[in-house]
């Protein structure tokens, strides 16, 4: 029983059992790296070779685990694109070999700093429908890092909670940490969320802010505070340094000299992603999650309009405008198909504080401690958030919350949050007042209850046939004809199957018939995703293969698959490398 249409019509995959070693796509299908960790992106870089650790090399080559992924085309003839993506963390222990001294572990630590931030990087190909390739030393190739200088934008910059020892003014930031999903905006920008900004940290843990952060004075897994003092602040002098994290950052990739912005007037926790709709009026809204459990759903809504060909002008949507956060009120229904309405808080008016007892400055560097105070829904850890580029309805994946219903002092089953312990995750579609971006209140449904269909209480839309069992739903994202594609993290430790990349058509007799088109090798989590149907070209961010590994018992040798058993040869590599993957039909 084939699904989809045209190029990229396929045969829905069988779940993967977890633990297989393999990137699985539909019969007829093949898939190919188009970028590794470590391939040389400028014509100085040095080859990839991690026996030999070394922080400059590691700048100027594709950094580690890709997450937020975009493939744009930049010509008409189809045949030069531009890809951009983020890279979230390292994971060390399986990068390189554990070190001798602690001088050599110093030289990984810069490694993995470099390691992080961002890939911008050209591609080329023969004819539309064949595959994408890297060009080495193209004019717009660019690393950002962990190192990379910021500007901050928006109502908080320069503040006195931005300033440090080395940057008095509060204004530049120096890289970008933890960068999970993203979005590219209709000016053509890249957005990115850095989310789990607290694991680079020490810091004083009765700072205000702390303990709603997860900031923590214990020494951390990263240990960039032993190569940079600024990672530590338990300091006077780096004390307001986890402050200039867990921003929304915005990228211009058509430009490598400029200067990565981080959007204050965005608000401050652990941002999962960011994406953009403009409505029929030109209102901007962009939407974003706060993933973690019990965490919450929010929407900034420029002061300006969108003005379709002024990218000066629209480079600075996201400097002025107000933030929000939702509330969910609805109904049980049977088979968890609730359904409900919603109002929008608001944080700011005016863009300034409507928070009792907060300043400005105060909501936009603490905005959990802002929303706590006015009764925002407490979510599923919302992860990827996206709106239909074709209804407008917006998609927010709750990727699960096994405390809910559980843990001590927190809340039980509600609505929009239906089950105890949510170990498989649901999507809710969302649906804006009168479909306008700023509007202030909502109705919403729960389009997916994740899981093992044969479970009680999994709902697929309201469809009665037979799905493709689907767990812990992340990045989202939609094709041409606005079907929605789910790629998931977490369901080998849910179901016992491969995370994978799934497609469900949202309207018709389909609405909530889940297939499966790809599934990750062993450890990973499916990210991008980038859905190019009309081009028959599905590419995904293949994150973290074998993470459970070490040096010396890899898990994965994902893309590579040098033979298992066979000596690697001088400067080849047995282990994983995160990479960016696209997937075509084979041609006969
Ligand atoms: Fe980096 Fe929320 O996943
Ligand atoms: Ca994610
Ligand atoms: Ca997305
Ligand atoms: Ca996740």
């Amino acid at each position: 029983d084939t699904v989809g249409s045209g190029a990229l019509e396929f045969e829905p995959i069988d779940p993967v059992p977890f633990e297989t070693d393999a990137v699985t796509v539909p019969a007829g299908y093949t898939w190919n790296p188009i970028l590794r960790w470590g391939d040389p992106l400028f014509h100085n870089s040095p080859d990839f070779d991690p026996s030999h650790p070394n922080a400059e090399a590691q700048e100027l080559q594709f950094g580690y685990n890709n997450d937020y992924t975009d493939i744009i085309v930049t010509d008409r003839a189809g045949r030069e694109g531009l890809l951009v993506c983020n890279h979230e963390y390292t994971n060390r222990d399986i990068m390189f070999e554990p070190t001798a001294s602690d001088a050599e572990e110093l030289e990984v630590i810069r490694t993995m700093i470099a390691a992080h931030g961002f890939s911008i990087v050209e591609l080329e190909r023969k004819a539309k429908r064949r595959n994408w390739k890297y060009v080495r030393g193209a004019e717009l190739n660019r690393r950002i890092t962990g190192n990379t200088e910021f500007v901050f934008d928006g109502p908080a910059a320069g503040v006195a909670l931005l300033q440090t020892a080395a940057d008095p003014e509060g204004m530049f930031p120096h890289g970008t940490l933890g960068n999970c999903s993203g979005g590219t905006t209709p000016w053509g920008t890249i957005l990115s969320g850095e989310e789990n900004f607290n694991g680079y940290f020490k810091a004083d843990p009765n700072a205000v802010g702390s303990a709603r952060y997860g900031l923590s004075d214990a020494d951390t897994s990263y240990a960039f505070e032993k190569v940079d003092p600024r990672f530590d602040a338990t300091t006077a002098d780096y004390a307001n340094e986890p402050h200039r994290f867990g921003w929304v950052v915005e990228i211009d990739p058509s430009d490598p000299t400029s200067t990565p912005k981080k959007h204050t007037a965005l608000g401050r926790f652990k941002h999962e992603a960011a994406n953009v709709r403009v409505d029929d009026e030109g209102n901007v809204a962009v939407y974003m999650g706060d993933d973690e459990r019990f965490d919450y759903l929010y929407k900034f809504v420029a002061k300006r309009k969108y003005v379709e060909g002024a990218r000066k002008h629209n480079l600075k949507l996201l400097s002025e405008g107000d933030l929000y956060v939702a509330k969910f009120t609805g109904e049980q229904r049977p088979d968890n198909a609730n359904l409900g309405t919603g109002e929008w808080i608001a944080l700011t008016e005016n863009g300034e504080s409507v928070v009792p007892g907060m300043s400005t400055e105060e909501v936009l560097v603490f905005t959990r401690l802002a929303a706590d105070k006015l009764g925002a829904t407490p979510m599923d850890r919302p992860e990827d958030v996206e709106p239909n580029p074709i209804t407008g309805k917006v998609y927010v994946a709750c990727t699960n919350n096994t405390d809910r219903g559980v843990k001590a002092g927190k809340p039980g089953p509600d609505a929009a949050n239906p089950r105890k312990a949510n170990k498989d995750g649901h999507i809710v579609e969302l649906t804006e007042h009168k479909n306008q971006a700023d509007a202030t209140t909502f109705s919403w449904d729960l389009f997916l209850v994740c899981g093992d269909p044969d479970d009680a209480g999994t709902y697929f839309g309201g469809y009665d046939g037979p799905v493709a069992p689907i767990s812990c739903p992340d990045n989202v994202a939609f094709d041409s004809k606005g079907n929605l594609w789910i790629s998931t993290d977490g369901a080998p430790s849910a179901l016992k199957l491969a995370d994978g990349l799934f497609r469900v058509p949202l309207t018709g007799d389909e609405r909530g018939k889940v297939a499966q088109f790809l599934a990750v090798p062993n450890q990973a989590e499916t990210c991008g995703p980038v859905i190019h149907d009309a081009d028959g070209s599905v590419f995904v961010a293949v994150q973290h293969p074998g993470e459970d590994g070490s040096w010396d018992d890899q898990q994965s040798y994902f893309p590579d698959y040098v033979a298992a058993g066979s000596r690697p040869s001088r400067g080849e590599w047995r282990g994983p490398r995160p990479a960016i993957v696209q997937v075509t039909k084979k041609r006969n």
